[in-house]
């Protein structure tokens, strides 16, 4: 497992080291568990030193060369990073922890990462124009901002949502829906000054700083440290805030003592890349890139996905793997309509895609024997889709279904699942058709989920087929069994 970001030695990145102008320090951000993956993918395609930590890689590479990681399939977001502390020290004091995040902006070297940010934005001004000393000891604390202190009492909670209030708070009506974050700007569309001095004149791309902070020490919340740093930038640079209508994203990662700044490189993730019709369970074209790459596709390669939702994984793998043949289908109708939908919009873009989808049902696939060379899919889990007395007996007919399809000895399979027991135990089912290679442990949108990395035996399927498919019946009568007790 990748270790801790607080584990990181930051002397190790070339771009932070002072006076450094032409290397810069990306993070690029990858689903844990996945991300020597993206490693592998960063040193194949850049040949630039790359290193790992929990859910993000860390890249040194030359200014110019930043486009090309913005290219790179395996990850999510990617953000120049402009500081690194790995010992901040703040004091036991809130307001003392609020005037040094308030400096902390002038202690940033903002100049490298603003160079990069207006040439991957086409911002055609220069966004530093000049920079003003601080002025203040910090901004004046606003306890609204932070829903921990409000009081019952507090005017406030009637403007709120009361979808956002704590327990205690909730009320009855209110009438109006002002925004509330972890940026930690205002409560509404920055019409509320950061730092109380926002002017009219105020020039320079509109920001907002969001705060991501770990750790139970802290004095002060994420939205106050976020106001805290946010009203020190404004100050030095004059920049307007827009919580929502923003030019610029800041990030301000704060782990225990571990701090860091960074500057958002992508306006929205990556993954959202491939997708026009949205199904309730698709998965990021990243991991579906990742997985695909755990399979290490050949050229004419046959690749499949048996239960293929809206084609997420075919898709990703014909735009990334085009020397190979990608099939995928779902006994689910609307299923197959969507991913038709997804595919078709992508040819409207003029991508050549060696792509088909069917309806099938994954336990009877319209393959010949030993036709297909890897298979690549996310099964369902159980619990946002099918259950698991379903998934015991649809994971072992598929497992042997998969196998009767793929070549023996080359034929391997990259299965993700997040119904873990269902898996296993078909596993040990067939050890004469598939051999577990590997397993990763993914957070699939909160969830804890495994891959399983199959490779096919080299033992003929038929005669095995035959003997458990007789066994079938027995598991149906125990599923059903399980599912009336
Ligand atoms: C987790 S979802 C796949 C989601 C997909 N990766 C996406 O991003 O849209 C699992 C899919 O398996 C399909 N499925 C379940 N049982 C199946 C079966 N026997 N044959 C084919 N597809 C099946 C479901 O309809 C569902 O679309």
């Amino acid at each position: 497992m990748a270790p801790v970001i607080t584990a990181l030695d930051s002397t190790v990145f070339t771009g932070l080291q002072e006076n450094n102008s032409d290397i810069c320090t990306l993070e690029a951000t990858v689903v844990t568990g996945l991300e020597d993956v993206a490693q592998q993918e960063c040193r194949e395609k850049l040949g630039a030193p790359c290193t790992v930590a929990r859910g993000r890689i860390f890249i040194d590479i030359e200014l110019h060369r930043v486009p090309e990681v913005l290219k790179l399939r395996s990850v999510d977001n990617v953000n120049i990073i402009l500081k690194m502390v790995q010992s901040f020290g703040f004091p036991s004091e809130r307001e003392q922890c609020f005037e040094k995040l308030y400096k902390f902006a002038e202690t940033v070297d903002w100049r490298k990462g603003m160079k990069v940010w207006k040439e991957i934005f086409h911002y055609s001004d220069d966004p530093i124009k000049e920079i003003k000393t601080l002025q203040n000891d910090y901004a004046k604390p606003r306890p609204e901002l932070d829903l921990k202190s409000l009081k019952a009492s507090s005017e406030i909670i009637n403007q709120l949502p009361q979808s956002i209030l704590p327990e205690h708070l909730k009320t009855g009506g209110h009438n109006s829906v002002p925004e509330v974050n972890n940026t930690g700007i205002g409560l509404t569309e920055q019409k509320t000054p950061v730092g109380d001095n926002n002017t009219s004149d105020a020039v320079g791309p509109k920001f907002r700083v969001t705060c991501n902070r770990t750790g139970s020490s802290h004095k002060f919340g994420s939205p106050e440290a976020a106001r805290q740093f946010g009203a020190g930038v404004n100050e030095m640079f004059g920049w307007p805030v827009s919580l929502s209508k923003f030019d610029l994203e800041i990030l301000l990662y704060i782990d225990t003592e571990f701090v860091y700044v960074a500057v958002c490189l992508t306006r929205e993730p990556m993954f959202k890349r491939n997708l026009s019709h949205f199904g309730p369970t698709n998965l990021r074209a990243t991991t579906c890139y990742n997985m695909i790459r755990l399979a290490s596709p050949k050229p004419g390669d046959i690749i499949v996905d048996p239960m293929c939702g809206g084609a997420t994984i075919p898709m990703e793998g014909c735009l990334t793997y085009s020397n190979s043949m990608h099939i995928g289908g779902d006994n689910f109708g609307q299923a197959v309509k969507r991913s038709r939908e997804n595919i078709e919009n992508l040819l409207k873009k003029g991508k050549s895609m060696p792509i088909d989808v069917a309806q099938w049902d994954a336990t009877k696939l319209p393959f010949r024997d030993q036709s297909v060379d890897v298979i690549v899919s996310d099964l369902p889990f159980g619990k946002r889709l099918g259950s698991k007395i379903d998934n015991r007996v649809l994971y072992y007919r598929s497992l042997v279904e998969m196998a009767r399809v793929t070549r023996p000895e080359t034929g391997r399979a990259i299965l993700l699942t997040q119904d873990r027991n269902s898996m296993l135990k078909n596993i040990k089912r067939v050890p004469m058709l598939w051999r577990s290679s590997a397993s990763r442990t993914v957070n699939i949108g909160g969830l804890t989920a495994v891959i399983y990395i199959l490779q096919r035996t080299s033992l003929c399927p038929d005669p095995i087929i035959m003997a458990e498919k007789k066994s079938n019946s027995i598991i149906d009568e125990t599923s059903q069994a399980s599912a009336s007790s």
